[in-house]
């Protein structure tokens, strides 16, 4: 029998080790973009659903007794919400991109990504063993280059991006690349997971006011929505073909009917609550202030450090001083570009990020803050 420690000790040599750590100090590194995980409306919507009765766990996949109504209205709502056609809903955005790729993407198709795509939907990818074409990030030539090149080969092409990219925050050109999907006849699943009640003018996401057959959205429940969660938005056909044919939907126990009640209400205020954006928004222009030198292009601010072992120092030193942030490292981003990923949300109080940042110039030899 072979063992993992010499594989641990590998990964503890090479600054590449993790390890659970609850949190600590000053939140810098959570998607709570909205602070809606403690948002007091949604704690007393779980109350007065647990107390009408609702069950706590779906008890069988949806396809059998699993299927509730509070599922049945957060669907329909959202459908509504996100002026798409239908929407399904998974108990996660691992669990939705995975699924929504493996029985969507066919063998003989060729799937075009974006090279920073997050890991749900490469290893979706990978399962679907079809020709994958890695476009250079966010560069409209490499992806129109790779579509020609998919189209060339007979099956379905498909375009595979975030909205907001998570590890580095900038912004996909959705309205330039769905453009060009239309124009090589192509398909494309933006992954909003970053966007979902941030982005847009009303925080419906980056994809707010794009409409397209081609476009299949997932918009994650558990970051700015602060429950857990996604929701696959697309066609008619496309929404019954996954429940005809999305393995981890079929074969999973449905996600637990409070969840769906939960986001419902979450949807609810992110409409009801505009304030919280635009406290998000003067967050954001503090940070661009107060970080001259990193381009902030979200709510989440990479400062790339580069050697892994740097960024774990660095981590650790601010953490020192009070700020839970967490080093990001390999294979999570690409090699050479270790991080801090700071999150910006509306927890923070002006004098934190100030604070942060103030002890990030000590700290930092380069001139990334004033
Ligand atoms: C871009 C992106 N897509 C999908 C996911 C997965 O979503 P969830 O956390 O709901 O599983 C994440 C979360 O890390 C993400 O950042």
């Amino acid at each position: 029998m072979k063992t993992f420690e010499p594989e641990l000790d590998r990964l503890k040599a090479i600054g590449r080790y993790r390890s659970l750590n609850l949190p600590s100090g000053i939140d810098f590194s959570s998607n709570d973009y909205l602070g809606l995980s403690k948002h007091p409306a949604l704690r007393q919507t779980a109350i007065e659903a647990l107390q009408g009765g609702i069950e706590v766990g779906a008890s069988a996949s949806r396809l059998l007794r699993g299927h509730r109504q509070a599922h049945e209205d957060l669907e329909r709502f959202a459908a509504i919400y996100f002026a798409r056609p239908r929407t399904l809903f998974f108990a996660n955005g691992y669990q939705a991109n995975f699924a929504l790729i493996t029985a969507l993407v066919k063998r003989e198709d060729v799937v075009v990504y974006d090279a920073l795509c997050h890991a749900s939907m490469r290893d979706g990818l990978h399962m679907t063993r079809c020709r994958a074409i890695k476009a250079r990030h966010n560069d409209l030539n490499a992806f129109e280059d790779a579509l020609k090149e998919g189209r060339a080969a007979g099956g379905n092409v498909w375009l595979l991006v975030e909205s907001v990219y998570s590890m580095d925050g900038d912004v996909a050109p959705l309205r330039e690349l769905l453009l060009l999907v239309e124009k090589h006849d192509a398909l494309m699943i933006v992954d909003e997971a970053h966007g979902t009640g941030v982005s847009g003018l009303t925080g419906r996401g980056e994809t707010e006011g794009l409409d397209s057959e081609r476009l299949i959205v997932l918009h994650t429940c558990g970051k700015a929505l602060g429950v857990a969660g996604a929701l696959v938005c697309a066609s008619e056909p496309v929404i019954s073909y996954l429940v005809n044919a999305a393995r981890p939907f079929i074969y999973s126990t449905a996600p637990m009917p409070l969840q769906a009640v939960l986001v419902k209400r979450a949807l609810e205020i992110v409409r009801d609550e505009p304030q919280r954006r635009e406290q998000l928004l003067a967050l954001k222009t503090l940070a661009a202030k107060r970080m001259p030198g990193i381009a902030i292009n979200s709510q989440i601010v990479p400062i790339v450090v580069g050697e892994d072992r740097a960024a774990v120092a660095l981590a650790t030193a601010l953490q020192a001083s009070g700020f839970d942030i967490r080093a990001i490292r390999p294979p999570t981003v690409p090699e050479g570009t270790a991080r801090l990923r700071l999150s910006l949300h509306v927890g923070l109080s002006r004098g934190d990020l100030t604070a942060f940042t103030d002890t990030l110039s000590r700290l930092l030899p380069e001139r990334l803050c004033v």
